[in-house]
């Protein structure tokens, strides 16, 4: 293979040259520096930190397996794992650090293609951003879904149960045995939540964008298909260095439109809002917020899992995974985008299998008119959104008096307060909780229902948040509210008892306090100490972008024809 990136590197027969292969030889990789061989590095942030990313493992040796039988030199490297679970505040704190780290590393290595391995929340964005912004050729393989676990003889999907489990637990419904049950059975066993959370939402939606090979973001974790797929990319990425198919020549104005389509009709996570339009910047597509809105007002929602729905990712698997939700799509879809698969969309549609078990035929869908939607006013006056197919109907047209938590912290010590001022009409409101705030804008937006009410049978309540929320939960949350409240915006400013006005259908979200009111309380209003003063999370609050703007790092949004110019195709040697 002739032009290689690498090749800088490598050719040459000073002393430089030599010390440049007799490194590469020194790390008893499979094949020859001195030959003309495309150098694929393999990112892998399989961790024992992070049970969800845990099946790269074997996935890692196989894609090394596909690179060497197609020609390709592979070199495994490790990254920083976001865990959703065990990292503190949140792993969308560490997003844009995975993506500076793929980026660099790409940039700095002699690299000439890459397989990303991810699997858990963010491990796929922030992969996926770095290598965006690197441009080399890359393809991404996803861990899948872990195996449902059972408890009381149901089948229990990660992530959506435990809230609701919680919620028996604080009513006094679910005793110390049943707690200990509900632990193990959620211990056992690895790979992604197998809900339509935040990572099955990504990795369908990166392969809506042809950034996976076709049907592959729904094979579940453990699926010998998963081994065999994950060989194939291997030898594809080699075949994708010498059409020279990079990220920047796929991720179109198209392409993410058929993805946010996608994730309307999978019933996706609020959170790959943010995701999907920090990516578009990265290339220079202006996503706005109001296209996510705009382009699901056509799009049904086909896809029965949870929380929309009642199955898991792994029944779609069976029902036939993506191309099948594709197929159904067609007419929406923009069929001459280009992805990493080396079938034409148009082929991979005419293949796949008509709809069946969670899938639903376009005509018969569980809702019509998108399952994110957009609210603006004087309580989010740059935006917020709300997942409408997890939430309670009749609470989308809602209004009521707030009562509002400073924080997590606050939230924690007083929900359970038998002295709260609470009813089923009251708006929950959670401030403090955004991008700048915490900060990396934690998933705590779902506010629990006060015991109390839980008790009397309440399930669902209105509540407001700068917060986001796991794409595995469920109800009435309007959540990345912007401005947040730490950078000033109106969420900040709300009292106890301010009514506070929902209207989906109108697209709006309002304090209804008197005129001059917020001017009156914003002049009063001192930003709150930043605890962080020190290190990534310094860095972050300083630079990181609103969620509407994607909680990019405001340095990070060069999109890739202009940082390009900074990232020379070639680098020369040392
Ligand atoms: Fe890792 Fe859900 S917590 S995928």
């Amino acid at each position: 293979m002739t032009g290689l990136r690498s090749r800088a590197w490598f050719d040459g027969d000073d002393e430089v040259g030599l010390l440049h292969r007799a490194a590469l030889r020194a790390s008893n990789v499979v094949g020859d520096p001195a030959q003309d061989q495309p150098v694929i590095g393999i990112a892998n942030s399989a961790s024992e930190l992070n049970p969800c990313n845990l099946p790269l493992t074997r996935l890692a040796a196989a894609v090394k397996q596909g690179v060497a039988q197609a020609g390709g030199i592979p070199v495994e490297f490790p990254t920083i794992s976001l865990g959703e679970d065990l990292m503190k505040p949140s792993a969308m704190l560490y997003r844009n650090l995975l993506a500076i780290e793929i980026e660099e590393t790409l940039r700095a290595y002699p690299l000439d293609g890459v397989v990303l391995l991810a699997n858990c929340d963010k491990t796929v964005p922030g992969a996926l951003l770095g290598a965006i912004s690197a441009d080399l050729p890359t393809i991404l393989i996803t861990g899948g879904a872990r195996p449902p676990a059972r408890f009381h003889g149901q089948r229990i999907g990660t992530g959506t149960d435990r809230p609701r489990l919680w919620d028996e637990r604080r009513a006094g419904r679910l005793d110390d045995p049943a707690w200990t049950e509900v632990e193990r059975v959620l211990g056992a066993g690895q790979g992604a939540c197998n809900t339509m959370g935040t990572a099955s939402t990504m990795a369908m939606v990166s392969e809506a964008l042809g950034l996976m090979l076709s049907g592959s973001s729904t094979i579940p974790a453990g699926d010998p298909r998963g081994v065999e797929l994950a060989r194939h990319a291997g030898g594809r990425v080699v075949e994708l260095v010498g059409e020279d198919r990079r990220p920047s020549t796929l991720l179109t104005r198209p392409a993410f439109a058929n993805a946010v389509r996608v994730l309307h009709a999978i019933g996706g996570s609020t959170n790959a809002v943010i995701h999907l339009i920090a990516m578009a910047r990265r290339v220079g597509v202006d996503l706005q917020l109001d296209d996510i809105d705009r382009l699901g007002g056509d799009v049904p929602l086909l896809v029965d899992v949870e929380p929309s729905g009642t199955g898991l990712v792994q029944d779609l698997d069976v029902a036939g995974g993506l191309p099948a939700v594709m197929r159904q799509l067609r007419p929406l879809l923009d069929q001459d985008v280009a992805g990493v698969d080396p079938r034409s969309l148009s082929d991979i549609l005419d293949a796949a299998p008509e709809p069946s078990g969670v899938l639903r035929p376009r005509h018969a869908p569980l809702r019509t008119g998108g399952v994110i939607s957009v609210v603006r006013g004087s309580l989010a006056p740059d935006g917020a959104v709300i997942k409408t197919s997890a939430a309670t109907p009749a609470l989308l047209r809602h209004t009521g008096p707030a009562i509002v938590f400073h924080g997590y912290a606050d939230l924690r010590a007083r929900i359970d307060d038998p002295s709260l001022t609470v009813d089923a009409d009251t708006v929950l409101v959670l401030t403090g909780c955004g991008p700048v705030g915490v900060p990396g804008m934690p998933e705590w937006g779902m506010v629990p229902i006060p015991a109390r009410l839980v008790a009397a049978g309440v399930r669902d309540m209105v509540r407001v948040t700068d917060a986001r929320m796991s794409g595995t939960s469920f109800g009435t949350v309007v959540l990345h509210v912007a401005p947040e409240s730490a950078v000033g915006g109106p969420l900040g400013l709300v009292h106890d008892g301010d009514l506070v006005s929902l209207d989906v259908t109108e697209g709006r979200i309002d304090l209804l306090v008197e005129p001059g009111e917020l001017d009156r309380r914003r002049a009063c209003w001192t930003p709150p100490a930043s605890e962080h003063l020190r290190g990534w999370p310094a860095l972050y609050a300083q630079h990181v972008n609103q969620a509407p703007d994607g909680c990019d790092l405001d340095f990070l949004t060069a999109p890739t024809s202009e940082h390009r110019r900074f990232i020379p195709p070639v680098i020369g040697r040392s």
